[in-house]
């Protein structure tokens, strides 16, 4: 069954065509990071507009390079939560549309589920049930219990910031630019993890909380550099050296993967029965997280972050388990299918 996956929850406009869940035939992403990279995060007008653009050439290309015409089709697969409102839009319009002109039934995917099965694609060992997966994205961070195929229980979720979000905040202050994983994942490469330390939150149970680690890098900014907590964060990095950063950058970044081994630990311990951990969402490409978790799953790194692929080896896995198309014409956007179902 071959499936053509769209994908616009946020910066990147993509599209694939994936073979039974797992052989990719094409993945095409075309990203905005160039244009967000100045302002130090995504203006969603901008982003809309930017997929509207490249929308369709990016699905042909998926096809052509996927060697498939429209009658090789079998099913559509698109985002349709969560994410920017005007970027989702493009994407499930464009889905929904094509559904209707080439007659192929459409689903309508949850964007956590996508990330969480991007670990399915490509040739690996197969992954047993039941499976912990640890969502870290830029909007989220979850951990979830999977008994099975498309079968989702959140065991634990951040009450503030997702861990992305604090590393595209702290790289903010550092002057680093957007997205900040990747910028502090360099820059730390030339730090010392163990200059500054940074508090772990105390949070009970299996959640997170990631705002007060941003804020406990501010502080730490400011201490260093002699200025007061008034200082404005935004002037901060014209005081730092490039050293300095470095070493700020590689003591966040120690922090942030000690908390989720953490958490990823208490979790094991309070969940006996699991058999694998799979690592979903753009911060699984963070080398560190990778190295710390040698045991758990992750994609290959250009599956971390968004792509069609993983759209469209989610929707098999859902049909696989019965899940039905929507309305292609339906007004309203999709319903509101929460990740447990
Ligand atoms: O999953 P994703 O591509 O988009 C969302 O669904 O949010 O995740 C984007 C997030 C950004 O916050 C980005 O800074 C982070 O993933 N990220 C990383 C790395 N690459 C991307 N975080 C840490 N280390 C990386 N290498
Ligand atoms: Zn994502």
């Amino acid at each position: 069954m071959k499936i053509l996956g769209i994908e616009t929850s946020c910066d990147e406009t993509a599209a694939a065509v994936v073979e039974d869940g797992s052989t990719i035939l094409s993945n095409v992403v075309v990203s905005q990071i160039d244009i967000f990279a100045e302002y130090g995060g995504v203006i969603p007008e901008v982003a809309a507009r930017s997929h509207l653009e490249v929308m369709m050439p990016v699905v042909a290309k998926a096809l052509s390079e996927a060697d498939c015409t429209w009658d090789d089709i079998d099913a559509i697969a698109v985002t349709y939560a969560p994410g920017l409102l005007g970027s989702l839009l493009i994407g499930t319009l464009t889905a929904r549309t094509l559904a209707i002109l080439y007659g192929k039934p459409l689903y309508a995917v949850h964007h956590l589920k996508s990330h969480v099965y991007a670990n399915w694609l490509g040739e690996k060992a197969p992954i047993l049930f039941p499976v912990l997966a640890l969502v870290v994205s830029g909007g989220h961070t979850q951990i979830l219990y999977m008994p099975a195929h498309n079968k989702f229980e959140i065991i634990g979720t951040t009450h503030d910031d997702a861990v992305g979000e604090c590393f595209d905040k702290v790289a903010k202050i550092l002057g680093l630019p957007y997205p900040g994983g990747p910028s502090i994942a360099a820059a730390a490469a030339s730090g010392d993890a163990g200059k500054y330390k940074l508090p772990h939150p105390k949070v009970e149970g299996l959640d997170f909380s990631f705002s007060g680690l941003k804020t406990a890098v501010l502080r730490a900014v400011q201490k260093e550099l002699g200025l007061p907590i008034s200082h404005p964060s935004h002037d901060l990095k014209n005081h730092l050296s490039a050293q300095q950063v470095a070493d700020f950058a590689a003591s966040f970044q120690k922090t942030a993967v000690e908390i989720l081994c953490e958490k990823l630990s208490l979790a094991l311990a309070k969940y006996p029965d699991i058999q694998s951990v799979v690592i979903a969402g753009g911060v699984s490409a963070n080398q560190k997280l990778r190295e710390a978790l040698s045991e758990a799953y992750f994609p290959e790194p250009k599956l971390s972050g968004d792509n069609g692929a993983m759209v469209a080896a989610a929707c098999y896995y859902e049909i696989q388990s019965g899940v039905m198309p929507v309305d292609p014409y339906s007004l309203n956007i999709y319903p509101r299918i929460s990740i447990e179902s």
